[in-house]
C-alpha cells in the first residue's frame, strides 16, 4: 500500500504521540486525534516540523459526536482508513475494589472500553474500504487474568479494579471482532506498550522505559502486512497470556 492512512486516539503525549510519530516516519498520513484543540495543533504542529504529514483532529473518545464527524472527515478526505490505534485511556491507579466509586468505575470503562467500541463501529465501514485495515487497542498488561492470579507476579501483588478491568473487557472486545473480522482483511490485535515513562505513570517512581520504546509494539503491528497476527495480545517480546 503506498500511502496509509491513519488514526491515532489520544496523540497529543506521551505513548500515542510516539505512535503518531512512528507512523508518520513510515509514510503514512496520520490524524493525530486529541480532545484539547491547543494541545492537539502543537502535537501535530511538531511532527508536521519533523517531516511527516500529520493533522490534528479534534477527538474526544467519549462524544459520540466527534466520532462521527471523525468518520464524515476521513470518508470525504480519503473514502477509507488503514490504521485505528485505540490508545486514548485514563485511569491508572490503585484505588481497591471497595474504595472505587461507580462514577470513576463508569468514566474509565467510558474511554477505556466503550470509546474503542464506538470508533470500532463507527469506523469499519472505512477499514472495510482499505486494502489492509489494521486496529490496534492499546491494552495493559495489567490486563491479563493469568499475571493477576499467578503468585509472585507485580500484577497479583497490585490490587487494582477500573483500569485492569477496562483493559481486560477490551482485551475480550479484541477477541470477539477478531473473531467476526477472521474473513476480512482487516488484522486486529491488542498491544501493551509496557510499563512507560508517562503522565499516567507520573508518581509510581519506577517507570524509566521512553514512550518511544511504548510506541514499537504498536506501530511494527499497526504496518503489519499479510502476515499479520490477528486476535493477539502482545507485548514488545511476544505473546501475553490473556
Ligand atoms: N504508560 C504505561 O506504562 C502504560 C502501560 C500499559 C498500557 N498503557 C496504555 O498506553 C496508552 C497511552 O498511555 P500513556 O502512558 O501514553 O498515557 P498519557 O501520557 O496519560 O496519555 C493518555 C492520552 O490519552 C488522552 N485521553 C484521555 N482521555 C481522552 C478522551 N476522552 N479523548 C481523547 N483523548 C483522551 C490524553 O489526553 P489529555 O492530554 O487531554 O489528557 C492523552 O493524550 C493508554 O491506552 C494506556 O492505558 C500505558
Amino acid at each position: 500500500m503506498s500511502e496509509r492512512i491513519a488514526l491515532v486516539t489520544g496523540a497529543n503525549k506521551g505513548i500515542g504521540l510516539e505512535v503518531a510519530r512512528g507512523l508518520g516516519a513510515a509514510g503514512a498520513t496520520v490524524y493525530l486525534g486529541a480532545r484539547q484543540p491547543a494541545l492537539g495543533e502543537a502535537a501535530a504542529a511538531q511532527l508536521r516540523g519533523e517531516g511527516h504529514d500529520v493533522r490534528f483532529l479534534e477527538l474526544d473518545v467519549t462524544s459520540a459526536l466527534h466520532v462521527s464527524a471523525a468518520a464524515a472527515l476521513l470518508h470525504r478526505e480519503h473514502g477509507r482508513l488503514d490504521i485505528l490505534v485505540n490508545n486514548a485511556a485514563i485511569g491508572l491507579d490503585f484505588t481497591p475494589p471497595s474504595q472505587v466509586s461507580m462514577a470513576s468505575l463508569r468514566a474509565i470503562f467510558e474511554t477505556n472500553t466503550f470509546a474503542p467500541m464506538a470508533l470500532i463501529h463507527e469506523l469499519l465501514p472505512l477499514l472495510r474500504a482499505s486494502a489492509a485495515g489494521r486496529i490496534i487497542n492499546v491494552s495493559s498488561d495489567f490486563a491479563s487474568l493469568t499475571l493477576n492470579t499467578t503468585p509472585k507476579t507485580p500484577h497479583r501483588k497490585a490490587i487494582s479494579l477500573a483500569y485492569p478491568a477496562s483493559k481486560a473487557a477490551l482485551n475480550m472486545l479484541t477477541v470477539q471482532y477478531a473473531k467476526e473480522l477472521r474473513d476480512s482483511t482487516i488484522r486486529i490485535n491488542a498491544v501493551d506498550p509496557g510499563f512507560t515513562d508517562t503522565d499516567m505513570t507520573a508518581g509510581m517512581g519506577n517507570a524509566t522505559r521512553p514512550p518511544a520504546q511504548g510506541a514499537v509494539a504498536i506501530v511494527r503491528l499497526a504496518l503489519a502486512g499479510d502476515d499479520s497476527p490477528h486476535g493477539t495480545y502482545v507485548n514488545e517480546d511476544g505473546p501475553l497470556p490473556w
